[in-house]
């Protein structure tokens, strides 16, 4: 090389390293030595009707969830007809994108057709037959993505507020192994996919206690569970987040990984400020209850700030346990939360607003990850 050659050499490597001393610019390069950023996605917006929030997901995620294309009643609809079109738009953009893509939910007790549970002449099934139909389910559906689905929820919600098991009719008429033996079937399915366990609420030291104990169990049999899933539907100002702190160290000091699986933080008041995701859940309107439709408040905007960025700092303290962080949709538009406790609702729990934008939180996760 002449000394000019090698000046030239220099200089662009200096001038290629000046955007990286800028600091990276999206979510999914922030984090990207620590665990892969996610958002759930609706069927818009896997259809791609939605293009605006197809957009930001391909730009600042790097793993996907279905936020109900994989749920019993979507796939499987009737005794004898699966229904895959959805799930496999999903998966497929998912592998056109290089995204990790998950796969919700195996066994739950909504979204779950009553057909399932009962036999033709609307009989209970014996544990025998049930069990049948949860293995030809999981074999059927996590065979058809068998190494394209990274990650299953293999059950969801299974421990019950009080701490104790939540008695479903999965329990009642399987008896108390039927969580093993799901997460038996889905291993069979596909031995290299990441299987999790979960729930909501696993923050507080009552349910949380009976959590640990359960997996706990699980692992002590060999089930063969790797992740917990803390749901993260949070408050502006609940859970403390001292306990997602405590709750992400107790269950790494089990041997398993812990990912946030369904990330969203309401701000808006609920009647008692109740702390759940239970779907079921379902509260009359009052305008009082929607007090932002005509935008959010700056002394919010920084509260929600502050929390997401608190939020992610805690995850990052635990990078060695945590694998993931997904957000419950993209846009502040089409989350769950403008629907749910109580209908038609102006929400603002996502990391984008209305028309698509990053809001402050954006930039504040961003920098919580390289201060
Ligand atoms: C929600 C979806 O976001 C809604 O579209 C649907 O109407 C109800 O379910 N816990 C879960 C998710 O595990 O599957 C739920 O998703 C939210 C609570």
């Amino acid at each position: 090389m002449t000394k000019h050659v090698k000046m030239l050499a220099v200089a662009t490597v200096v001038v290629l390293a000046v955007p990286a001393l800028a600091g990276p610019v999206t979510l999914k390069d922030a984090y990207k030595s620590d665990f892969v950023i996610g958002a759930a996605m609706d069927a818009a917006q896997i259809s791609g009707a939605d293009a605006k929030a197809q957009a930001i997901v391909k730009a600042e995620f790097s793993s996907i969830s279905p936020a109900n294309a994989l749920k019993w009643e979507k796939v499987h609809p009737a005794p004898d007809r699966y229904d895959f079109r959805l799930g496999d738009q999903y998966v497929e953009f998912g592998q056109a994108n290089h995204l990790f893509t998950v796969g919700h939910v195996l066994l739950w007790h909504n979204q779950t057709p009553d057909w399932v549970f009962r036999d033709g002449s609307g009989n209970l099934l014996t544990r025998d037959a049930l069990l049948a139909r949860l293995k030809d389910h999981i074999d059927t559906v996590v065979g058809r993505y068998k190494g394209k689905i990274k990650a299953w929820d293999v059950v969801n919600e299974v421990v019950g507020d009080d701490g104790k098991m939540r008695e479903t009719l999965w329990s009642k008429i399987i008896g108390e192994d039927y969580i093993a033996k799901a997460f038996e079937y889905a291993h069979a399915a596909d031995p290299e996919a990441e299987l999790l366990y979960n729930d909501y609420n696993i923050e507080y030291p009552g349910k949380r206690a009976g959590a640990l104990a359960l997996v706990k169990k699980l692992k002590a049999e060999g089930v063969p569970i790797t992740t917990v899933g803390i749901q993260a539907h949070y408050l502006i100002n609940e859970p403390d987040l001292k306990l997602l702190d405590e709750t992400i160290a107790a269950f790494g000091a089990l041997g398993v990984k812990v990912a946030l699986t369904e990330l969203d933080i309401d701000v808006l008041p609920r009647p008692g400020d109740q702390v759940t995701a239970d779907i079921k859940l379902h509260l009359a309107a009052d305008p009082k209850f929607n007090p932002y439709v005509n935008g959010l408040p700056e002394a919010v905007q920084r509260q929600l700030t502050e929390r997401y960025s608190e939020i992610f700092k805690i995850a990052l303290k635990h990078k060695d346990v945590v694998d993931r962080i997904t957000l419950w949709g993209v846009t502040d538009g089409d989350s769950w939360h403008n629907n749910w406790p109580i209908k038609g609702r102006t929400a603002y729990s996502l990391l984008f607003d209305r028309a698509g934008n990053a809001k402050p939180a954006v930039a504040a996760v961003i920098s919580a990850a390289r201060p």
